[in-house]
């Protein structure tokens, strides 16, 4: 059993298990000293291709210089059983697809958001998503898993943070292909098994604001009830051929916010989250 069952990891208590998926468990802790509250990511491998991709994961992270949109690697820790565990900065807030409830449908053929969010709000959670893929395409990063359930958005302060860096690639190894993604999010020239670019996440993103509307990310359907500037943006990061996208995610929140002001009239909202059903959460905190 790995060292979860010790409730203490170098430094740091592990105090509540907030996430667990193939390839390990992520925990809120504590610094024993200090009291900061940190995420904790425990590989469930000790050795073996999993165990190589957890440390290839922490390897990047800690090349990545800090930006507020990605979780920073503090300490990466391996316990007297041999497992390895990271030590990264707490990101408040929820994950994306907790937020939108994404659900398998009536039919089971896919999974869609029961609690899908306007069009006006898709479009700032959107633009905070791509404030991280800017920084990570700046530093040479294709990250490679953008989808709901890796970003965690804080909705109070319109804020959101970027993680699961497990598949992502960098820099000297962008000449290889992908290692993965996610079924209704991946790019189809990571299918084809063609090297990473930044416009592969593009594509991601595009299907990441289909969800949100309460489409199929899969299919690529957009709501027919979006306005039609956002189903234009979603149509060009959806482009088969990625040298047709936009080539950047400056380019795509430059028209994310022409969209903002044009259909909107305001560059931002005065709700903290409106979902597509009128529901709004009002608490902000932060324009
Ligand atoms: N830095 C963080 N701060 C807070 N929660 C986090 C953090 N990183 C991950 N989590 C939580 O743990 C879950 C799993 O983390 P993730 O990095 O996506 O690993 P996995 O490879 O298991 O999908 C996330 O969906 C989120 O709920
Ligand atoms: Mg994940």
């Amino acid at each position: 059993m790995p060292a979860s069952s010790n409730l203490q990891v170098g430094s740091y208590a592990l105090k509540k298990l907030v996430g667990e998926g193939s390839f390990g468990c992520v925990y809120e802790a504590r610094h024993i000293h200090l009291g900061h509250r940190v995420a904790v990511k425990q590989s469930k491998w000790k050795d073996g291709d999993e165990a190589t991709l957890f440390l290839q994961e922490a390897s990047l992270l800690s090349r990545i210089p800090h930006h507020y949109t990605i979780p920073a690697l503090h300490d990466y820790v391996v316990d007297r059983e041999g497992f390895p565990f990271m030590v990264l900065t707490w990101a408040p807030g929820q994950t994306l697809g907790k937020i939108l409830d994404v659900q398998p449908n009536a039919d089971r053929t896919a999974f869609v958001a029961r609690r899908p969010l306007d069009d006006e709000h898709t479009l700032w959670v959107a633009d905070r998503l791509l404030e991280a893929l800017g920084h990570l395409h700046k530093c040479g990063v294709f990250h490679g898993d953008v989808k709901p359930d890796n970003l965690i958005v804080d909705v109070p302060q319109h804020g959101a943070v970027l993680t699961d860096f497990t598949v992502s690639v960098a820099g000297s190894k962008r000449d290889s292909v992908g290692k993965g993604g996610s079924p209704g999010y991946i790019a189809p020239e990571i299918l084809s098994r063609m090297p990473p670019i930044g416009e592969s996440d593009l594509w991601s993103a595009g299907k990441v604001m289909i969800a949100m509307l309460g489409g199929d990310p899969c299919t690529g359907v957009v709501p027919s009830d979006t306005c039609e500037p956002l189903r234009d943006l979603i149509a060009h990061l959806l482009c088969a051929d990625p040298t047709v996208r936009p080539h950047s995610a400056a380019l795509v929140r430059k028209t994310i916010h022409e969209i903002r002001e044009k259909v909107f009239k305001r560059p931002s909202t005065r709700e903290a989250l409106r979902f597509r059903d009128g529901t709004v959460l009002t608490v902000k905190t932060k324009p």
